[in-house]
């Protein structure tokens, strides 16, 4: 009879462990069903609490993805499981115990058997009461969430079933827990042992071989480490060695190492770089692969070519600002023919100025030369209600200086775009984000902060480069980052920025929220009309970017308060899931775009960023790198670089310099791109263009390489195509019916498919 009972219980126990144990002995899979809950109450912490009525959920996922659309606000998940003490006998390094819960759209309080033990991230150590304002913080829905615990901390019960309770809010956005890491493990060498591969980019050396700076730092505060560290690089299409190193390390506590390897490569070819430290006590190991970038885009001829928007709005009697954009050897010559009365073109910058008093269109034909050659295009220019007639293109401080922007920087920038060559392919905004405001005078003027000694200085100063120039405000009393606001003031700050000279308004909800708080449609429209109004007053075009991350589907009345681009998301950051997440989920804002009219997915995550002083590398694979800007130029997205442009790396320079993508964003027609067909592991998107041919893009979602197939009907594309790769602006032949191309992992192709009306 007891061993019945014992025999029922232990069954019992097996089944309320509703979370995964892992085939691997040593870590404890919580990937599984979790119970679910919307709203809050902190019993909900304990363990004896009977959740037999709370729904069920998969915490890979946001909640809103599972049934609970557009709730905002607390909600609790539960797991049960059992961790066995065997966790801590079989692992060699004992003395922590750490648990993986994903990410966390935006804040969490964790508990372990009741007890608190970790914040938005970071772990509890010692007994706390948990506080609301604490789990309320903002921006940290992208951050891993990894808690650890010593193995003798008295609130993990060994051998016996634990509660993981999480207390989640959600501000707003897709909510609650996802991502991929939710498991529970003892510590390792992987957690003693950092590699940094961000602190600087690949270097493409004149010899044709390549750089790679990293470090490897101990980040124990007690042991030394001593081990084999192995480098080597494989080619990604076959995985033939092309470079092999060993070498002995040996790092004190806290020691940080620099050390490279260069080795010779083909640019243009996918390369792989495998870096292992093997520990010599242990023998345990710990890897890390980073894809080597590889240069798609080829140089530009010598000859001159013209890049850039074809076509440009204007109001009447507003100053005129359009450079011409082209490549070639200099020095290069612009003329203008047919350039309308009020317009001059200065023959050795391509700048053309003035201003034009009446409504119309005017085709102007440019020609650009140099020693070796001419070349020609139309510009036609719309005089009209409307500006912005193709998306904007230029850099913004936020992602990578964030609130430490400074008129220094902002000019170092300008002159950045014009020094790499930037400025040739059509990138022609300046904009300087959050963190330049100080304060209302007397008389209501905005005045910059310390940091911003000149404002109508700095903005002669961009646009005698030939750029133009942004700004940032809220319509809140204060903005993100808590500087002062326009609310009250939008009359006065629009005059304001007409008088400095100001090009561009990012206009950024933020601390509105205070004044309406649970917005009604109206209400969201309110202050992005009020300024809308002021910016008509003054009398410059002001390219009008709204900024309140998608609420009341704003790309289907962004235009009716003139907004001429508007972001349709949360804040991007430089991870494959933000880049993705966002990327991906364009397609219902899709029929709205139209020239002066556009979705904005927020800004381009390349290069080196940091959103604050200090910079480093994208964390984006060259393979995303290709996906960002593929998909950016299909959905006609606004595209701002977001990176450090004194620090451009050859690799960046080129992903941002084909003139052939570019044309694609560019596009006179301005239809954005729409998803033509999808699935888990690949998507493909096409976007009509203004001569008929229709621009396709590949994505592989994958970790591996594979063949993504374009059945042409699904375009409804009949009869022969002529097909090009436009990162390699190269013909790949011609095509009917149905094809399929390599994609690498994460990565993305663009073709144009060209109708052969000679069938033949
Ligand atoms: C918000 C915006 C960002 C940036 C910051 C500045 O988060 O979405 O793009 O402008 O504010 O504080």
């Amino acid at each position: 009879m007891k061993k019945i009972i014992l025999l029922t219980g232990i069954i019992a126990m097996l089944l309320v462990i509703s979370c995964n144990q892992s085939k691997e002995p040593n870590i404890v899979l919580l990937d599984s069903e979790w119970k679910f809950k919307t709203g809050n109450d902190l019993n909900w912490a304990a363990q004896g609490f009977d959740d037999s009525s709370w729904g069920t959920i998969d915490p890979k996922n946001t909640w809103e993805n599972q049934g609970y659309k557009g709730y905002n606000g607390y909600a609790w998940y539960r797991c049960k499981t059992l961790i066995r003490s065997s966790l801590k006998d079989q692992s060699k390094i004992t003395d922590s115990l750490q648990i993986f819960l994903g990410k966390i759209d935006d804040c969490d309080h964790v508990f372990l058997n009741g007890e608190l033990i970790g914040e938005n991230g970071r772990t509890i150590y010692e007994k706390l009461q948990p506080a609301d304002d604490y789990i309320k913080q903002h921006g940290l829905w992208n951050t891993d969430r990894r808690y650890l615990l010593a193995q003798n901390d008295p609130r993990i019960h060994w051998d016996q079933e634990n509660l993981i309770a999480v207390r989640c809010f959600d501000h707003d956005g897709p909510g609650g827990m996802f991502g991929k890491r939710f498991e529970i493990s003892m510590t390792g060498l992987r957690d003693r042992l950092k590699f940094d591969f961000a602190s600087s980019a690949f270097v493409y050396n004149p010899d044709t071989t390549v750089t790679k700076s990293f470090t490897v730092t101990n980040i124990t505060g007690t042991e030394r480490l001593k081990g084999e560290l192995k480098i080597e690089a494989t080619l990604s299409d076959n995985g033939i060695s092309i470079y092999s190193n060993r070498s002995i390390i040996e790092l004190s506590p806290h020691q940080k190492i620099e050390t490279s390897a260069t080795f010779r490569k083909n640019m243009a070819v996918p390369a792989a770089l495998r870096v292992t430290f093997t520990d010599a006590a242990t023998r345990n190991k710990v890897t890390e692969d980073v894809e080597v970038p590889y240069i798609l885009t080829p140089e530009s001829p010598s000859e001159p070519r013209i890049n850039g928007a074809k076509i440009f709005g204007v109001r009447p009697w507003s100053p005129f600002h359009f450079k011409v954009a082209a490549t070639g050897k200099p020095p290069l010559k612009y003329t203008a023919a047919d350039l309308p009365e009020g317009l001059v073109l200065n023959p050795e910058t391509g700048l053309i100025t003035g201003s034009l008093k009446k409504k119309g269109e005017f085709v102007v034909k440019l020609t650009v030369e140099n020693q070796l050659g001419y070349a020609e295009r139309d510009l036609k220019i719309i005089v009209g209600d409307v500006i912005s007639l193709t998306p904007p293109m230029g850099w913004n401080s936020w992602n990578c200086w964030g609130l430490s922007v400074s008129d220094k920087k902002v000019r170092q920038s300008a002159d950045a775009m014009v020094s790499s060559g930037l400025i040739n392919h059509g990138w022609s905004y300046i904009n300087i984000d959050d963190g330049w405001e100080d304060t209302h005078d007397k008389n209501g003027n905005i005045l910059p902060n310390y940091k911003f000694p000149n404002m109508p200085g700095l903005c002669n100063y961009v646009h005698s480069l030939g750029l133009k120039i942004g700004i940032y405000s809220s319509p809140g009393p204060k903005t993100c980052g808590g500087y002062e606001g326009s609310y009250g003031f939008e009359a006065k700050d629009a005059q304001n920025y007409a008088s400095w000279g100001i090009d561009y308004l990012k206009y950024d909800w933020c601390s509105y929220g205070n004044i309406a708080p649970d917005p009604s449609l109206d209400q969201l429209k309110k202050p992005y009309k009020e300024m809308k109004h002021a910016l008509r007053k003054a009398n410059r075009d002001i390219h009008y970017s709204l900024c309140q991350y998608g609420m009341g589907d704003v790309w289907s009345w962004g235009a009716e308060v003139d907004g001429n681009s508007w972001r349709t998301t949360g804040d991007i950051e430089d991870t494959w899931e933000s880049l993705s997440s966002i990327g991906f989920s364009q397609g219902p804002c899709s029929p709205w775009s139209a020239p002066g009219r556009w979705n904005d997915p927020d800004m381009l995550v390349v290069g080196m960023v940091g959103w604050g002083p200090a910079l480093r590398n994208t964390r984006l694979t060259p393979g995303e790198q290709y996906t960002h800007l593929s998909l950016w130029s299909l959905l006609a997205a606004p595209l701002l670089i977001g990176c450090d442009l004194e620090k451009l790396d050859a690799f960046t320079l080129n992903l941002l310099t084909n003139d052939e993508v570019i044309a694609v964003n560019q596009d006179p027609l301005g239809k954005q791109a729409v998803l033509i067909r999808k699935c888990d592991d690949f998507e493909v998107w096409a976007r009509d263009l203004e001569d008929g041919s229709v621009a396709v893009g590949l994505f592989n979602k994958t970790e591996k390489a594979l063949y993504v197939p374009v059945e042409m009907i699904d375009m409804k594309l009949e009869g022969k195509h002529a097909m090009r790769d436009l990162w390699k602006q190269s013909d790949l032949g011609i095509v009917r019916d149905h094809f399929e191309m390599k994609v690498l992992p994460h990565g993305g192709r663009l073709v144009l498919l060209k109708p052969k009306f000679n069938q033949n």
